[in-house]
């Protein structure tokens, strides 16, 4: 028998209705269309309006279109998964929310931090789990309110930002397709130029934090550019040519949609065209964790048994790292 592999069996999600442009941005802080379509390639993003509802909803609206396209019962889930930087709560863990949602009862469920690689990082996780041989169906989720941490008076990061969902089922396969390899990597010392100043144990919230608008995302916008352009074309390279990739073998390549312009670069340093490349930037924006899967959900239909994908990603940590698989089924002809 061959070597067992987790193969993405299906996707799901969720995006909220209101559609937060440009023009609406334009006048919250001063900024302009042309400002944010010049450096980021951002036309609008979606918000979650509704105030009593967090990460946890939209992760669970993904979960449960997830398991009726794959026509699984929330019984039959092992593990459960959830890639955020937006938890409902500090504790008890968003997947746990979501699992109770939906109704997974066999399962542990639990979250995984690690800024926008949150969803790669998850994937590997899962992806060992039913390596193994002992969890046949495992969720992955990537589910973020960002709107509850971007400060929407700050002119160089409301712009970036969306909420949103995506989830995907793992299970295994012995057949040539599913997960093939992947490079993750941290940078700790990144911490310094993207990350939340207060609200943890180091700087609990408190009348001041709160004064200092200190529960927002802090981000040196030009030096995480720097780092995101740097290490994302790298270590995409680095998996392509470890696998002996060649830029026509690839049939899609998927980036983490930050900035249009880190998009280009690395697809530049790949030697791959704009036609191999999935860019939804321009609809969501950046939706952190859920910012793949939602690239997976939207290109579903157009993906095909055997196409060679690249994933890659780049966030705050730093966290970084690319993936390769081959996709496992025809949407249609399931
Ligand atoms: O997903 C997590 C990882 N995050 C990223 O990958 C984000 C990486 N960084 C970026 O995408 C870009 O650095 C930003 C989009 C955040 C900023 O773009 P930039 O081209 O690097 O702009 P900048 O920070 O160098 O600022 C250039 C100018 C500044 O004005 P001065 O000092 O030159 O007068 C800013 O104040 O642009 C100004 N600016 C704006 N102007 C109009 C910053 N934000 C805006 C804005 N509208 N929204």
């Amino acid at each position: 028998m061959g070597k067992i592999r987790a193969a993405i069996t299906g996707v799901g999600a969720y995006l909220p209705e209101y559609r937060l442009t440009n023009e609406e941005l334009s006048r919250m802080v001063d900024t302009t269309d042309e400002w944010i379509m010049e450096r980021i390639g951002i036309k609008e993003r979606r918000i979650l309006k509704e105030k009593d509802k967090g990460s946890a909803f939209l992760g669970a609206k993904a979960v449960d279109e997830l398991l009726q396209k794959t026509n699984t019962s929330p019984e039959q889930v092992d593990v459960l998964i959830c890639a955020t930087v937006t938890p409902d709560m500090q504790f008890p863990a968003t997947a746990n929310l979501i699992s109770d949602m939906v109704g997974i009862k066999n399962a542990f469920s639990f979250d995984l931090g690690a800024g926008c690689s949150g969803f790669l990082y998850a994937l590997e996780t899962g992806s060992r789990f039913i390596e193994a041989g002992d969890y046949k169906k495992v969720v992955i989720v990537g589910a973020e309110k960002m709107s509850t941490i971007v400060d929407y008076t700050d002119r160089a990061v409301c712009p970036i930002f969306g909420d949103g969902a995506g989830a995907v089922m793992l299970e295994p396969t012995t057949g040539e397709y599913g997960i093939l390899d992947s490079i993750l990597r941290t940078d700790g010392s990144g911490h310094v130029y993207l990350h939340q100043k207060a609200g943890g144990s180091l700087k609990p919230a408190s009348h001041e934090t709160v004064d200092a608008r200190e529960h927002y995302v802090y981000q040196e916008g030009r030096t995480v550019f720097k780092y995101a352009v740097a290490n994302m074309a790298d270590i995409s390279v680095e998996i392509m040519q470890r696998n002996h990739l060649a830029p026509t073998d690839l049939t899609w390549f998927l980036p983490h949609q930050a900035n249009m312009r880190i998009i280009q670069a690395t697809a530049n340093r790949m030697g791959i065209s704009r036609e191999q490349v999935m860019i939804n930037i321009e609809k969501y924006g950046n939706t952190t964790a859920a910012t793949l899967p939602l690239l997976l959900w939207e290109w579903e239909d157009q993906l095909n048994k055997g196409d060679n994908l690249i994933l890659a990603t780049f966030g705050a940590g730093f966290t970084w790292g690319a993936m390769y698989l081959k996709w496992g089924y025809n949407a249609n002809g399931r």
